[in-house]
């Protein structure tokens, strides 16, 4: 059967479905990815690899594995691989879509309410000893109930943290390109171009996939059509935000403050001027970080990786290569 290098530990019967299905397992042992170097030296001889985010994957590393049928990304975003080079050199690219959209909807709505709601600072400076009475000026915040949150892309992710959101008694604009859903409907989303809906929102939550298309899609423009009270939340990827632009935006007080689960680079360097800011909280890309959902994304992976060991188109691919190789 085959060999299968995974790129870090993970959670859930991944690794017990490979090895079930017959196939030859190593895990890369470290708790820090692969470098480049011992990416393409453990990539010599396997016929698969289960990668993640922090592994790239492009034409160079696909052409040093000769042997590799399929890479595995266990995440629904697969910036980090090059799909259509892969595609081309007849190798199966897959992801992990349907089952973490409510886990990283959750953490973009935490991440709102705690924006919100001050809960990160006003934890530290309790810890600090900041707690000396209660205090009617204290930590103010604001309420999302009954306020207006603009979702940036629609697609599964930002339709939960919609539903998420009329929970909440929020008014809900989305800008979007994705098809019109049922679900939107009957919570009565209101679609609007992206500058109605960053003049109108008290939120703003990225959704979009990174790409060419969303590079820096929240500069300098976007930052001065939001409220001076707005907050930004990210759970997409950095490079969909500007990050300098952010920096001078909030410098000026031109929104009220972000939330980030994403950034670039990641991590962030604890020199960054973001972390500078009271009002930016950032947490290290755990979106999709449950018990439950990692274990899923796990196995969907090495089902994907399965699939073609054993001839088969996989379920959950990202490209289609012409040619797929030849077991060898
Ligand atoms: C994804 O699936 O794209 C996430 O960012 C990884 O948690």
């Amino acid at each position: 059967m085959g060999y299968v290098f995974v790129t870090r530990r993970v959670p859930g019967r991944a690794v017990d479905l490979l090895r079930e299905a017959g196939h030859d397992v190593t895990v890369w042992p470290e708790d820090l990815p692969p470098s480049p170097t011992a990416l393409r030296d453990n990539l010599l001889e396997a016929d698969a690899a289960l990668t993640l985010v922090t592994d790239p994957v492009g034409p160079d590393l696909l052409a040093a594995a000769p042997r590799l049928r399929v890479v595995a990304n266990m995440a629904v975003g697969y910036d980090n691989l090059d799909a259509e080079a892969a595609a081309a050199a007849g190798v199966w690219a897959t992801n992990t879509p349907g089952v973490l959209h409510e886990t990283t909807a959750d953490l973009a709505f935490a991440l709102l309410l705690a924006a919100a709601r001050n809960l990160v600072l006003s934890d530290r400076d309790t810890r600090d000893g900041g707690w000396v009475t209660w205090s009617p000026t204290a930590f103010l915040g604001h309420d999302p109930y009954g306020s207006t949150l603009g979702i940036v892309g629609l697609g599964e992710i930002g339709r939960a943290v919609a539903r998420c959101a009329a929970g909440f008694g929020m008014t809900v604009l989305a800008a979007t390109r994705t098809p019109r859903t049922e679900v939107e409907r009957e919570l009565g989303v209101e679609r609007v171009p992206l500058p109605e809906l960053l003049a109108r929102s008290d939120f703003v939550s990225i959704h979009v996939p990174y790409g060419p298309e969303t590079e820096g899609l929240m500069g300098a423009a976007e930052f001065a059509a939001m409220k001076e009270t707005a907050i930004l939340v990210n759970t997409a990827r950095g490079g969909v935000v500007d990050q300098d632009a952010l920096v001078r935006a909030l410098r000026a007080g031109a929104i009220g403050g972000a939330a980030l689960d994403v950034t670039v680079p990641e991590p962030l360097p604890l020199d960054h001027p973001l972390y500078g800011f009271p009002n930016v909280t950032i947490t290290p890309h755990i979106g999709s970080a449950s018990h439950a959902t990692r274990a899923r994304m796990a196995e969907m992976a090495a089902r994907n990786i399965i699939a073609v060991l054993a001839g088969e188109e996989p379920p959950n691919p990202v490209n289609r290569p012409p040619a797929p190789r030849p077991p060898a």
